[in-house]
Parts: structure tokens; sequence; C-alpha cells
């Protein structure tokens, strides 16, 4: 284990024990490996809350935080070292490698766990866990806690109180340490490398299966996946939001929408880039293109401590409706458009999320009901689009069809807004000598 991660989760680790407090204990499961088939399994990927607080890749683990200042203790339940089964599936860290490797006060067998937990939670008044994800768990955790009145022995003083401990990780996440900065940074880089591929690809290929294996080249060799479901959607594709089937020819005359970014480390990267498939721009892709970029570099001058989490958002729409009345896609005042929402017909989403160990990261977007300020630490995306239908009869045929989207992703400092994606191009000018340089 990374001698820096291994520090940040002890520290996690403490950090949420120091929230929940000594009469308080904390239970949080890890991820399970899941069937695809018949056999087969889905690529194991660990919990996000789980490694948040243990750095630790295995299926089938628990961990439990008791805490008790000085003599905190973190415990970990998980699979022991089986030499027939590590034969078959690699290596496992063992209740050993969970103390000596991940920094546990103490390790026992997860086929353990329903006679030894409940002994470990006698004593606390709540336990907090991740209430209402996965009902199965929310029982196991009710019998833990119960274990006494169950076994009827009035001597044991078991949890009388089940809390949702998700606000309060959930915030620990929220806020990024250098560490997370770095992998964050490096999964930047390595998607800008991969969008910067296809892009270099997209003359010679002639479907979108090609540009998307240039995607899963890039990820793949830096030891990477990729976060989420890449689209690859050539031409009037771009206009359906999440088009996953990368399938299809490519429209020489269209452009290509790709978004896709990777996991470094776990740590996610987002980033949509819309571009020619011939290296040239045509004069309707280009207004479209232009008022997006606008759009997106007036939204990312507003992620700073003195805003909101409202104001990208409001700031993309206010050039978006600006543009689209500039060249007669919108009719009427902008302030109309704004309260009546026809704008949503060409821009029907939000113009970002938070962005971390989940590609969608955890996290209030509003504080008391009012959009969240923005602090020194938070990642999010900005990615304003628009999306003219291929039917949408009410504009001239030039327009029908183009869809653009673009998103970079941004680092809240005490200063300006740092784009972690900020090394892949983004310029009209720019996207088009990479494509023509090939
Ligand atoms: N790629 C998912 C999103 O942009 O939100
Ligand atoms: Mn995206
Ligand atoms: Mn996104």
């Amino acid at each position: 284990m990374h001698s820096q991660l291994f520090k940040e989760c002890q520290r996690r680790r403490a950090d949420l024990m120091g929230m929940i407090g000594r009469q308080a204990a904390a239970i949080i499961p890890g991820a399970q490996e899941k069937i695809r088939n018949n056999d087969v399994h889905y690529p194991f990927r660990q919990d996000s809350d789980f490694w948040y607080l243990t750095g630790f890749d295995e299926p089938d683990a628990i961990l439990v935080l008791l805490p008790d200042g000085q003599r905190s203790r973190s415990i970990l339940f998980c699979r022991e070292r089986n030499r027939q089964r590590e034969q078959w599936d690699g290596p496992r860290a063992g209740l050993e490698g969970a103390v000596d490797i991940y920094g546990m006060q103490d390790a026992f067998p997860i086929t353990d766990i329903d006679d030894i937990l409940p002994g470990l939670l006698e004593g606390r008044e709540q336990v907090h866990f991740p209430l209402g994800r996965d009902s199965e768990f929310d029982q196991r955790v009710i019998s833990w806690s119960r274990y006494n009145r169950r076994q009827g022995s009035p001597q044991r003083l078991m949890p009388e109180e089940l809390v949702c401990i998700t606000h309060v990780l959930h915030e620990l996440r929220l806020i990024k340490s250098r560490y997370e900065l770095q992998a964050m940074r490096r999964a930047a880089e390595i998607s800008a490398r991969a969008h910067t591929r296809v892009m270099q690809a997209v003359t010679t290929a002639t479907d979108e299966r090609e540009l998307m294996a240039e995607l899963i080249y890039e990820y793949t060799r830096a030891g990477c996946q990729t976060a989420y479901a890449p689209i690859v959607a050539a031409g009037v594709n771009a206009c359906v939001l999440h088009y996953t089937a990368n399938n299809q020819p490519l429209d020489r005359d269209g452009l290509v929408l790709v978004d896709s970014g990777c996991e470094y480390a776990n740590y996610a990267a987002d980033i949509t880039r819309t571009f020619p498939a011939s290296g040239h721009f045509s004069a309707p892709q280009k207004a479209i293109y232009a008022i997006v970029l606008a759009a997106q570099q007036a939204a990312i001058a507003t992620a700073t401590c003195a805003h909101n989490w409202d104001s990208p958002h409001h700031a993309a729409l206010a050039v978006i409706v600006d543009g689209l009345l500039d060249i007669g896609l919108l009719s009427g005042s902008r302030e109309q458009i704004l309260e009546t929402h026809s704008y949503r017909r060409f821009f029907m989403h939000k113009t970002g999320h938070w962005l971390g160990l989940d590609v969608h990261d955890v996290g209030d977007y509003q504080v008391d009901k009012q959009p969240r300020q923005l602090e020194p630490g938070m990642v999010m995306t900005i990615e304003p689009g628009i999306y003219i239908a291929p039917d949408d009869e009410q504009v001239a045929q030039s327009w029908r069809g183009i869809g653009v989207r673009i998103e970079d992703d941004v680092l809240v400092t005490k200063h300006d807004p740092e784009v972690l994606t900020g090394m892949l191009p983004r310029q009209i000018s720019e996207l088009e000598a990479l494509i023509q340089g090939g």
C-alpha cells in the first residue's frame, strides 16, 4: 500500500471517528463480486466509501470503527488466506495483511462476523452505517445490534440507535486532499491523452468502434479503467445524451462527441470534446460550438469561493440563451426564455456535478435549501451543451442534428479555478490543427 494512502486512510478514519463520537460505532461494508452471467463476474470495483477509509481492494470485507480517543480501533473483517483459492483468484491480504499492510488494529475472518461483531458493539449507544443503501445489510446491522435482546442476556448493553453515516462521510469526501488531487490530476492527464489519440485517429477511422478502441487502449496502457461507459457519438448520435452503443459509421461531414474519462487509483476524470470528423468545422457547427465554448468559459470563471453551486450553471445558461437568440434559434426576451425554460429544447441538462471517487461524486449541492457556497478542494465538472434534434422542423435544416458538449474538470481553490483537464485543447483552431495533424 502506498505510504501516502496509508496515512490518508488513517487520518480519514480518525476524522470520521471524531465526528461520530465515543458513544458510537461505525460499520462500513465493502463491495462484493457480482455475477455477470454463468461463471463470469463483472470486474471488481471496491465500494467508494469503503475504499476511502481503507484503501483495501478485496471483496467480502467490512470495516468496523470503534472510537475511543487515543485507544480508537479500526477492525477489518475480511477473507482469510487460502492457498487453494489464491491459486485460482490471486493473493489475499488475509488477517495479518489487514493489520500489517492496512494499519488495522485487529482483523477477523469475515465468516465469523455474526459471532464477533455483537460483542464489539456492546456498550455503544449508536451504530452508524450506510442505512437504506442495501436492505439486506440493514437487516444484518439490526441483528448485530439487537443481539442481546434476541439472546435475552440483560447484562449486555446494546446500541439503541441506528444512524445513517452517509452524510458525514460524504461531507469528508467532498473536500479533496492533496493526495486525492494528485490522483485526479493523473486521471485527467491520462484521459486527456486518450481524447488526443481519438482526435488524431478520426480522419482515418471509419466508425465509432475504432475511436472507442483508442480510448480503451490508452487507459489500459496506463493501468486504468473507464470511469463510466464512454460515449462516442458520431453525427446525430451526439443528440442522444446517454448514447453508449458506439457502433455506428462516422458521418464524414458531422461532428463527433466523445464523453469519456478514466479512473486512476479509483478517482475519476470526466471529459467531453466535440470535433469535426473531417478536421474542419462547417459554419453552423462552428456557430454552435462557439456558443458552448463561451458558455463553458463563463461558467468556469465562476467556480470560485465567491460563488455558489448554481453560479456556473447560471453563467453558462445566460451565454447559451444569448447565443441562441443571436443566431435565431430562440426568440423572445431573455427573461421570458429563462422563466419558461424554453431553452431546454436545446440545453436540457445541468452544467455539472461533483467529481471524485465516483464520477457523479457525493456531497450535498444545497445547504438549508440554498445552493452551497463553493470551497477550496471541491472538484466539479463544467459541461454545458447544445443539442438540436435531427427531426426539429422548427429550425432550418442546416442546424439539425448538431450536438455539442464541452466538459472539463475544475478544482475550486483559494484563488482562480484550476482546470484539471486544461491540457486538452478546446479552441476551434486548436482542435482543427490537432485533427488535421493526424
Ligand atoms: N459522463 C457522465 C457525465 O458527464 O455526467
Ligand atoms: Mn461526461
Ligand atoms: Mn460529467
